[in-house]
């Protein structure tokens, strides 16, 4: 899979954003190790706290319509903002993220050039299933 193409899917996904109230957009798109591109964008509410990130809407979706165990395994995950570079995962993202493997992290930065993380540098000493 082409590392354009999961950044593409992200970039459409930040238009798709429902941001009524922050006016920051975020798309990000998942790549799973089974091959799979799942996007999501943050949707937000009058009640301001009940806001879902871009990263979790993309995870739920990958959930819901992974067709086999490899596929709902993260590879990386590209999250992009069209208000904002670069644009990392919160902290909560980052733990949904780890619960399905997440490998790596790509952002952009202001320039627009792929920056591409290892997860563990994002969220070391994580806690996860295997703690478990
Ligand atoms: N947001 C995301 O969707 N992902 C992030 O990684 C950072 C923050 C959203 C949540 C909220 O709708 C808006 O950005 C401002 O925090």
């Amino acid at each position: 899979m082409d590392l354009a193409y999961v950044i593409e899917a992200a970039t459409a996904a930040s238009y798709r954003a429902y941001a009524p109230y922050s006016n920051f957009r975020v798309g990000a798109a998942i790549l799973t190790v089974g091959g799979a591109v799942y996007a999501g964008c943050n949707v937000e509410n009058a009640s301001y706290g009940l806001a879902i990130c871009a990263e979790r809407n993309a995870a739920a979706r990958m959930v819901v319509d992974a067709a086999d165990v490899d596929d709902r395994k993260i590879r990386l995950v590209a999250v992009v903002s069209p208000d904002s570079a670069p644009c990392f995962p919160c902290g909560a993202c980052r733990q949904v993220l780890h619960e399905f493997g997440c490998e790596a992290v790509v952002v952009l930065d202001a320039s627009g050039a792929i920056e591409r993380y290892p997860f563990h540098a994002l969220l070391p000493h994580a806690f996860g299933p295997e703690d478990l």
